[in-house]
């Protein structure tokens, strides 16, 4: 199958195609055939968000998705979020050390970023409710929840 991206069918804000069978899971259609491997494999199960990306502005696990399903829309990886310096985001992660080995962090700064797009100003406990299914095995969820809330009340934050 080859998926063609024109127009409003982008990955990362540009056009891009790839010959894959429409069953392959995007996850690897990202990581193995375009090599943006920012995207992480954990589980491959659903379970712990580490593939999380952003698609039609909503955060999806890629690890689950046929990439058949993303035909016609807008794909977002980590890659894409700091193409023009670091993100409101990444920088607030960054300023309060909101990862430890950084395997979860691409999924937790993606899966913040939708948040951000729909609620701008979320509370702590909107945040841990929205992040509670991204798994971070270092324990830095209190540093995580922390540098959501400082992106989201940052000058230039949220998830422009
Ligand atoms: S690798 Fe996709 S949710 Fe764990
Ligand atoms: S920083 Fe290591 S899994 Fe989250």
């Amino acid at each position: 199958m080859t998926l063609a991206y024109h127009g409003k069918r982008t990955l990362n804000g540009k056009p891009a195609s790839v010959k894959v069978d429409e069953e392959r899971m995007l996850l690897w259609v990202l990581r193995s055939d375009l090599g943006l491997t920012g995207t992480k494999f954990g589980c491959g199960e659903s379970l712990c968000g580490a593939c999380t990306v952003i698609v039609n502005n909503q955060a999806v696990r890629s690890c689950s998705l046929p990439v058949k399903q993303i035909a016609g829309k807008q794909v977002i990886t980590i890659e894409g979020l700091g193409q023009s310096g670091l993100h409101a985001i990444q920088a607030a992660f960054v300023k309060h050390h909101a990862f430890q080995c950084g395997y979860c962090t691409p999924g937790m700064i993606l899966n913040a970023y939708a948040l951000l797009l729909k609620t701008p100003k979320p509370t702590p406990e909107q945040i841990t409710r929205h992040m509670d299914d991204n798994l971070c095995r270092c324990g830095a969820h209190v540093r995580i929840v922390a540098a959501i809330q400082d992106a989201a009340t940052a000058p230039r934050g949220g998830a422009r």
